[in-house]
């Protein structure tokens, strides 16, 4: 069933996520997940739907400033969350390594990963792609493993929030390559929009998408998830 998250970044306080909670009807045959900020967790608790984390720490406690444990999402009822989005990569300090142990705790507590990888525009354009996806990859399997509550969400660097999508071409290698090397469901991200959704879904490899900018309104969203449902 493909997955269809929904990253709404430092958007949507508890009132907006209720809400957007309240109309959202996702269709079937698809898994619609709702991200919200850490405040807005509970709120999006209060309905049916699914609710990942954007981030988790890999302590269960501790003098760790700012940051939230698996069993304290547990505790609340979010059923997963988000390692490794490149803004925690580029703005706030993140690394492979924080990244598989956030990824290993989570899924050891029994929370369900949505592990985001992707190359950035320099990278791409100097022929270092595959190395960089094999090395944030290999440090995320080596903690982890295949782990049937584990996806990889392959989101190209220069693609987020830009309005640049990869070709649905590039994003068919990408994910093979990336399943080359852990093989799990592969979230396409970057970009996507109810309009390029049914093309991108429709290559082989691509297991779902997590979407940012589209996700915060409730319209784009279900259309989003509609596309996918059609496809399925
Ligand atoms: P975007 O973000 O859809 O706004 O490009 C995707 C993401 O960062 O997960």
């Amino acid at each position: 069933m493909m997955l269809i998250a929904g990253n709404w970044k430092m958007f949507k306080g508890p009132r907006e996520t209720r809400e957007f909670c309240a109309v959202f009807e996702p269709p079937g045959g698809i898994e619609a997940v709702l991200c919200p900020p850490f405040v807005s967790l509970t709120a999006a608790l209060e309905s049916e739907h699914t609710v990942f984390a954007q981030n988790v720490h890999w302590a269960d406690e501790g003098a760790f400033t700012g940051e939230i444990s698996a069993p304290m999402l547990r505790e609340v009822g979010v059923a997963g969350a988000i390692v490794g989005h490149s803004e925690r990569r580029q703005y706030f300090g993140e690394t492979d390594e924080t990244v598989a142990r956030r990824a290993a705790a989570a899924l050891g507590h029994g929370l369900r990963v949505i592990a985001c990888v992707g190359e950035s525009l320099e990278e791409r354009e100097s022929g270092q792609m595959e190395l960089v996806l094999r090395v944030q990859i290999e440090a995320i399997a080596e903690a982890t493993g295949p782990h049937d509550r584990l996806v990889i969400a392959y989101e190209p660097v220069w693609a987020i929030g830009t309005g640049l999508t990869a070709s649905a071409e590039q994003a068919r290698e990408a994910h093979a390559f990336v399943k080359s090397i852990l093989d799990v469901p592969v979230l396409y991200g970057g970009s996507l929009k109810p309009e390029n959704a049914g093309e991108l879904l429709d290559e082989d490899g691509v297991d779902g998408a997590l979407i940012g900018g589209a996700s915060l309104d409730v319209e784009s969203f279900t259309a989003i998830c509609q596309a996918a449902a059609s496809l399925s």
